[in-house]
């Protein structure tokens, strides 16, 4: 039996990134590019990643919950649905996107090389709804000034975090992500006295180190995003990147979290948006506007290596119990396992 390969969402961060969402167009021949791309994404990645392989080129290829239904039917993943947005002391709101691209290197040139072959593939069939180029600012800092990613698991433990296990056999190896885009204002944060900013962030702003649990205010960022059940943390893959264009005044932090169920990003979303208890919200959000909000399903790579590119009989969405996008080669065997050997992470 295969062993499940996953998809590069643990991968070291990196200091450059473009994020790209897409939504497929209505004519259902549009799904078959798409489709085709997924088998040949990884050689893609070998043959632009290959040329430079220090710059750590990587790909992570997710897929929305109605664009799941259009190009693989049944089954669906789990806890795959639309973002739900959430209206407290501030609103996140949910915006279109079908598939994502994350792609990372050290280096701009990798992910424009990329992007720009991704595009080749299935540009006449989709609308870019989103394309944020990313960069890591001086010491893993965003543009708040703060460090951004210390307390992200790594290793195993990023493993852990991320990828689906016995909880859905049939789609184990494979991921959830959220991405929201925000803009900051940042003529007003920059006005709040840095103790202030320590405050709401949980940290020192120069040093980076943590606050202590009694200087911490219950709002703080880090304390909001601190979820736990039956006593055990739990943790989410982070791989925030600022981005902005000056000319227009426009700075901003694009989100990204994997974990291997949903509802614990959104348990911090509620936090963050309504408050821990109601009221006492995130006060990043009084200088930080969420401006886009959607959640994928990340497949395992072995999945997308084994779409068809041929299209199967009717991608549109099929009756409970039967199994229509999803290539034979990849369907749970009748004990329901996977016949996983080992869950390993790829590194492009
Ligand atoms: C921690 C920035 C949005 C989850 C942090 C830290 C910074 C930061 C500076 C402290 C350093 C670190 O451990 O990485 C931001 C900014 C955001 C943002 C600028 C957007 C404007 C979010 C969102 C979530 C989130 C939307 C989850 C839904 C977390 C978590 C931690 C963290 C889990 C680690 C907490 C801990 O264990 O100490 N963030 N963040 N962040 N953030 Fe965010």
């Amino acid at each position: 039996m295969p062993s499940v390969i996953t998809q590069p969402v643990a991968a070291r961060l990196t200091h450059a990134a473009i994020f790209l969402v897409v939504t497929l167009k209505p004519n259902t021949q549009c799904n078959e590019p798409v489709r085709a791309l997924c088998g040949d994404l990884a050689s893609l990645l070998r043959a632009i990643g290959f040329r430079n392989p220090d710059r750590r080129l990587s790909c992570v290829m997710g897929v929305g919950s109605v664009a799941w239904d259009r190009l693989f039917g049944r089954p669906r993943p789990a806890d795959l649905h639309p973002f739900r947005e959430i209206k407290g002391e501030h609103h996140a709101v949910s915006t279109p996107g079908d598939i994502l691209f994350h792609i990372r290197a050290t280096h701009m040139d990798l992910c424009f090389e990329l992007a720009t072959q991704i595009m080749s593939r299935i540009g006449d069939v989709v609308t870019t709804v989103d394309e944020v180029h990313g960069f890591k600012y001086f010491d893993e800092r965003d543009l708040l000034g703060f460090v951004d990613g210390t307390e992200n698991p790594v290793d195993q433990d990023a493993l852990d975090a991320t990828i689906i296990g016995d909880e859905d056999p049939t789609f184990a190896g494979g991921s959830y992500v959220i991405v929201q885009k925000y803009l900051h204002d940042l003529k007003a944060w920059n006005a709040v006295p840095v103790e202030q900013q320590e405050g709401i962030i949980g940290r020192k702003k120069l040093s980076d180190i943590e606050l202590d649990d009694a200087a911490k205010p219950a709002y703080a960022h880090n304390v909001l995003t601190t979820i736990e059940e039956s006593g055990e943390q739990l943790e989410i893959v982070r791989d925030n990147m600022p981005f902005g264009e000056v000319g227009k005044g426009e700075f901003g932090t694009f989100f990204i979290g994997y974990a291997r169920s949903p509802a614990r990003i959104e348990q911090m979303l509620v936090n963050m948006f309504v408050g821990r208890p109601p009221g006492n919200y995130d006060r990043l959000l009084d200088f930080s506007k969420a401006v886009t909000g959607t959640l994928f399903f990340v497949p395992s790579a072995t999945f997308l290596a084994n779409v068809p590119a041929a299209p199967s009989p009717d991608s549109s969405p099929v009756a409970e119990g039967e199994t229509a996008g999803v290539p034979e080669s990849y369907r749970p065997s009748s004990d329901g396992s996977l016949g996983i050997g080992s869950l390993k992470g790829e590194s492009a």
